[in-house]
């Protein structure tokens, strides 16, 4: 595996790769890598002839500094994961190499993305992550991106910024990776305790439950019943658990027993902010 620091390095690297009509998979990733990424890199591999991995943990995606201060670093352990997933090219940036002192943040139009689920809850958050997301692209200009669907709302918005910085660029969407128990495969989980990671497996219990109940009509009392009893179990805060519109994310409270459909949750537990989702439909 090949370590570029520097993106003027990795782009002149690449271009040439590319000119020799090599594909090139993008895996970015903010490190603390577990199998949910691994995932992505081995997706990337079937499909592309090189793959490169980015690990940044971007500032500018973090509302809370707090959150930015403790998000988990595991950098030895990465780079022996990505070597033994035979990722060809990782690239490990410094700050001030995706954010030098001259650059000016570019806002981006993104719609009701911005003021849903984890755009309400995470005000700025994903003008952060197309800031960053924007500045790796246009480094690593890559055949085909890979995005895990655990992020149901973050592929969405880099699927919009694709169409409107015009990227020919394809994305390929992971099926999301799950603990034994069904906790979905996190970085963040690094910061539970064995016996939160237990309780914290309830997040999918209540997903499924939601799905296994889902009728034509009125819904909307599935999601609350599913927040009383994470409330009930232990967990600290319920930011969301709400059934949507599988391609707007517009919440649905009667279903006309057609529309693709979505459920999404955000939960705290011991402080720790866990999201899941899963397609309803
Ligand atoms: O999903 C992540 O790890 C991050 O949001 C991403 C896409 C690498 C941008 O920092």
């Amino acid at each position: 595996m090949i370590l570029f620091k520097k993106g003027d390095e990795l782009k002149k690297y690449l271009i040439k790769k590319t000119a020799e009509g090599i594909s090139i998979g993008f895996v970015p990733t903010m490190g603390a890598l577990h199998e949910g990424h691994l995932s992505l890199v081995r997706a990337a591999k079937e499909r592309n002839r090189l793959v490169v991995c980015s690990i940044f943990v971007n500032p500018s995606q973090f509302n809370d500094p707090q959150d930015y201060l403790q998000y988990p670093k595991t950098i030895d352990q990465d780079i022996f994961l990505l070597e033994k997933s035979a990722c060809d090219i990782l690239f490990l940036p410094e700050v001030q190499e995706i954010y030098p002192q001259n650059y000016t943040p570019l806002h981006y139009e993104l719609g009701s993305l911005e003021t849903l689920l984890e755009g309400k809850y995470r005000p700025g958050h994903f003008q952060g992550v197309c800031q960053v997301v924007d500045r790796l692209l246009a480094i690593v200009m890559p055949t085909i991106l890979f995005l895990g669907q655990k992020d149901y709302q973050q592929c969405m918005v880099i699927e919009r910024l694709i169409r409107l910085k015009q990227y020919a660029i394809q994305l390929y969407i992971v099926p999301t990776m799950r603990e034994t128990s069904g906790l979905a495969m996190s970085s963040r989980n690094l910061r539970l305790t064995e016996q939160d990671r237990a309780k914290a497996a309830a997040i999918y219990t209540g997903l499924k439950h939601i799905k296994s109940q889902l009728q034509p009509g009125n819904i909307e009392s599935l999601c609350n019943q599913v927040t009383a009893d994470l409330l009930e179990i232990g967990f600290d805060k319920i930011d969301y658990i709400s059934i949507a519109n599988a391609k707007t994310l517009e919440p649905i409270d009667v279903w006309d027993g057609e529309t693709a459909l979505v459920v999404l949750a955000a939960a705290f537990l011991s402080g720790v902010r866990l999201i899941d989702n899963i397609p309803l439909t």
